[in-house]
């Protein structure tokens, strides 16, 4: 990719985002000569700092935040002297005009004109930051000097109404094709081969729908608990932290229709048909269809993990989901009649996220005597995380002089295909802001669609507690309901295995 000279102004740098993910991204990206020539990295922010303190800040979360991948010394002395900070605050069209004289100072067109604008603050105010950037001059909706880009953070609203102010806010200064929705899952490698995978061979698409198809399930699963975000997560749930976005994004990469080409448009117009083709959820279909779950104490990873409802931040009666599963039918030519099952939850045995497309069971089973009247079905699981790879579980003979058959697997694993060294999603997704592709980011359609999708499931949900089949053990796979939600069609939900 050729990513022309630039500035990637960080909006709320002092935050967790810019020192946990972005300045490592970034400086793996310099080390990796991805970077552009010529670039600089501000951050803008309310704390007093230098440039100086900032760097040596950043310094030190490096060392924390990258532990897997070393950082070289004199990589980053080279680095940091693109690295910039500008004192102000968000609603202060003065601080804004210091930092068009940044820019400026760096005596560049470039550097001056290119610029990504990352907002790694709250929603409410994207408005104001970008409002005060046009004021400023910095940012032109019809970009006749230079690019300008606008790169925004979930949570993207909280239901359809306030998502659709914020497109509104954003678009108000910036044209759509400006605004970059990032959704971290989309940077993933194994997120972006899905669509690899099925479109680049031709043994597995003529599977993919439902002729052979019984089902799909969707797993992300999360061995760690709220944590610190209990305030957070008690406005946000696991429907509106993971469901509207990642696991619905995984979901339209699996049974979107091929797009015309690879480019951003075609694929994004894929995905929203898709999205469009979910059936509605009413509030009828919500009590048989989506199954939400709260943990209680329990023990993970042999530790004794407290309940939910005693995570500081969290109401003592509180009914936030935790956990939540849900039955989709899709109903498109491809897809009609295949159950689409999505879970995902905290304080689960084991974090892992995976796809399974499970077929359609044999038409007669000739081995019955030895197995029962079942057989184990084929299936293809994409491991997403960890343990990334693709395994297709089919049935073998056991040797001997039985006529045993078992479930056998063929396996592909990243690791030792390609070697440990993958790109972390911001990286790849700072990198194609910057090259200016929003292949890999979410459309004003999209995340509207998506949120239509939870806004109707929420509303079946309001005004009713969770029940007691609704709540589980921390360290287990999640409440009995959610096992019921698969048993009345016969089905079971396969848990990802620990790596070995
Ligand atoms: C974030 C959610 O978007 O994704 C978190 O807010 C969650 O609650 C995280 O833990 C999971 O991401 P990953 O990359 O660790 O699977």
């Amino acid at each position: 990719k050729t990513v022309e000279p630039c500035s990637v102004v960080i909006f709320g740098a002092s935050g967790d985002l810019t020192a946990r993910k972005l300045i490592p991204a970034l400086y793996h990206l310099f080390k990796e000569k991805q970077m552009p020539g010529e670039f600089r990295i501000i951050g803008f922010a309310r704390r007093e700092k230098t440039d100086e303190s900032w760097r040596t800040e950043l310094r030190e979360a490096l060392d924390q935040f990258s532990r897997t991948k070393p950082v070289d010394d004199a990589v980053w002395a080279e680095f940091a002297k693109h690295v910039h900070y500008c004192k102000g605050e968000f609603g202060d069209l003065e601080a804004y005009k210091k930092l068009e004289q940044q820019l400026a100072s760096f005596g560049n067109e470039a550097l001056r004109n290119n610029l990504l604008f990352y907002l790694a603050t709250s929603p409410s105010q994207f408005g104001e930051v970008v409002e005060m950037l046009h004021n400023a001059g910095l940012l032109h909706k019809n970009e006749e000097k230079g690019w300008q880009r606008i790169v925004v953070e979930k949570p993207f609203g909280h239901d359809l109404a306030s998502a659709v102010q914020l497109n509104g806010e954003l678009t108000k200064y910036a044209h759509e094709k400006q605004v970059f929705r990032i959704d971290h899952y989309l940077g993933k490698e194994t997120v972006q081969n899905i669509l690899m995978f099925r479109f680049s061979n031709s043994i597995f698409e003529p599977l993919w729908n439902r002729n052979l198809v019984d089902h799909v399930q969707i797993t992300v699963s999360e061995s760690l608990g709220v944590g610190g975000r209990g305030g957070y997560y008690e406005e946000a749930g696991a429907l509106r932290d993971m469901v509207q976005n990642h696991l619905l994004q995984v979901m339209s990469l699996v049974g979107m229709e091929p797009p015309v080409s690879l480019d951003a448009e075609p694929i994004r117009d894929e995905k929203v048909k898709f999205l469009k083709s979910i059936r509605p959820l009413t509030e009828a279909s919500v009590g048989k269809q989506v199954v939400r779950g709260q943990y209680f104490a329990g023990v993970v990873n042999g530790e004794m993990k407290q309940g939910y409802r005693q995570e500081p931040k969290v109401k003592s009666d509180s009914n936030v989901e935790t956990y939540v599963a849900l039955k989709l039918f899709v109903d498109n030519w491809r897809w009609s009649g295949v159950p689409f099952y999505l879970r995902t939850g905290k304080y689960l045995p084991l974090s892992a996220s995976e796809v399974r497309i499970q077929f359609r069971p044999t038409p007669h089973v000739l081995f019955a005597a030895q197995c029962g009247t079942k057989l184990d079905p084929n299936a293809l699981t994409l491991r997403l995380q960890p343990n990334e790879g693709i395994s297709l579980r089919f049935n073998g003979k056991v040797p001997g002089t039985s006529t045993s058959v078992r479930p056998v697997r063929m396996s592909f694993s990243y690791n030792s295909e390609f070697g440990a060294y993958t790109p972390e999603a911001y990286e790849r997704l700072l990198l194609e802001a910057m090259a200016g592709d929003a292949t890999l980011f979410i459309r004003r359609d999209e995340v509207e669609t998506a949120w239509g999708i939870v806004d109707s499931i929420r509303k079946g949900w309001e005004g009713k507690p969770l029940t007691n089949r609704e709540f589980y053990s921390a360290g287990t796979w999640g409440p009995v309901a959610a096992d019921d939600l698969l048993s009345q069609a016969g089905h079971v939900w396969r848990d990802p295995q620990p790596v070995t």
